[in-house]
């Protein structure tokens, strides 16, 4: 099977034009497009939550094994805020703690941030800080000077001041951030991704030492402004071992040089027929040996899974027929009863999205219809939620 990481991914440079509108959720390329702003009509007149509503809390039922999260921008909260109360009780913003979306220019734009900030701290939920750094959906200028480009000295004195100000600015709702997301390459010969041109990080820095220097600022901005918020390395494929062995060896190695890291997060990308649970169950165990906290941090579960990314041979637009549904449902139940047997290593249990109607999924690697959350298109709750209610 072949996972998403095998495409190289596009490195996506939010350039500041394109940037203003992903500020606002729009625009960024992997970003749910909001079907709704100021003029929609009201989210009742549009889909009725009633079933929705009627079940019991997926955040209540897992209450003593882990909180329950959702990836959310602001049209979320707008189109079904209600389901998100009712169903979760942790948070990530999708793009908008992202730095190219949350900072266009040098003067940062804290409106839909703040929004799903000030939406968890209404439902006393608390919220994952997605994230620091990433090699896409960066903002231009962060490595420009000039008419040049910025050395690392500027690039870490700019990556430090952000990542005291929002650290600060979110202590009270943040309980972890995701310092560093997806460092490590897919290339079995090598170790970081940016050997070539796929991480600006990398190539500012002449090397890894990004890393490091991410998690010591995370590390002082805690220390100064949130000491009991967690410090996670956040990336996808982590199932697979050889990946989870780079991920490892570089803990170990920041560790041994006094860096603080207090978790890992697999993203949880996964389709129908992969990973097996046995795959997820030796991840999960595996880094908790490292005395590593671990979550799960963007799960979803892709109905399409004979996509070879190698040949970019994607499979044909399926339609979910009462069997495919039947063993997603399967899937999800299977998942959560690994999750549910691992409960006191994870840290948190967060879906990508929330409905099937925005998920990125809908878009990637090609434009085709998905189904890998809980909630379907109308916003109807699906068998695999109530399955998963049953466990
Ligand atoms: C990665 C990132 C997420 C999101 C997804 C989907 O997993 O960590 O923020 O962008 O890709 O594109």
């Amino acid at each position: 099977m072949k996972a998403r990481s095998l495409l190289p991914r596009l490195l996506i440079v939010v350039v500041p034009a394109l940037a203003a509108c992903a500020s606002t959720g729009g625009s960024a390329p992997d970003a749910t497009t909001p079907t709704s702003g100021g003029t929609a009509p009201p989210a009742a007149a549009r889909w009725d939550h009633t079933a929705a509503l009627a079940l019991p809390s997926l955040a209540e039922k897992m209450k003593d094994r882990f909180p329950v999260g959702a990836a959310v921008e602001p049209h979320h909260i707008n189109d079904m805020g209600d389901i998100v109360a009712h169903h979760f009780n942790h948070l990530t913003a999708e793009n908008s703690m992202k730095m190219g979306p949350l900072c266009p220019s040098s003067t940062c734009n804290f409106d839909s941030a703040d929004r799903i900030a000030a939406f968890a701290r209404e439902h006393q939920m608390q919220m994952t800080g997605h994230t620091f750094v990433w090699h896409q959906m960066y903002p231009a200028w962060l490595f420009k000077d000039g008419a040049g480009k910025a050395s690392k000295e500027v690039v870490s004195q700019r990556l430090h001041d952000h990542i005291f100000a929002l650290t600060e600015r979110y202590a009270d709702v943040i309980d972890n951030w995701d310092v560093v997301n997806e460092a490590i390459s897919d290339n079995p010969e090598k170790t970081y991704r940016g050997d070539g041109d796929d991480s600006v990080w990398y190539a500012t820095f002449g090397g890894p030492e990004y890393v490091k220097t991410a998690f010591a600022h995370a590390a002082a901005a805690a220390e100064k402004f949130d000491p009991d918020v967690k410090l996670y390395y956040n990336d996808y494929n982590v199932v697979k071992a050889d990946k989870r062995q780079k991920i490892i060896e570089m803990v170990r190695a920041l560790r041994e040089q006094g860096v603080r890291i207090d978790g890992v997060g697999l993203q949880a990308h996964w389709n129908l027929r992969w990973p097996s649970v046995d795959e997820i169950r030796a991840a999960i165990d595996e880094l908790a040996a490292e005395k590593l906290l671990v979550k799960i941090s963007e799960l979803d579960v892709n109905l399409y899974w004979e996509d070879d990314h190698a040949t970019k041979k994607w499979q044909p637009e399926l339609e979910l027929t009462p069997e495919l549904e039947r063993e997603l449902t399967e899937r999800y139940t299977q998942i959560f009863q690994v999750l549910i047997e691992k409960s006191d290593v994870i840290d948190h249990v967060t879906f990508w999205g929330v409905s099937d109607d925005r998920t990125w999924l809908n878009g990637w690697p090609i434009p085709r219809k998905n189904y890998p959350l809980l909630f379907d298109r109308e916003h109807q709750p699906k068998p695999a939620l109530e399955a998963i209610l049953n466990l």
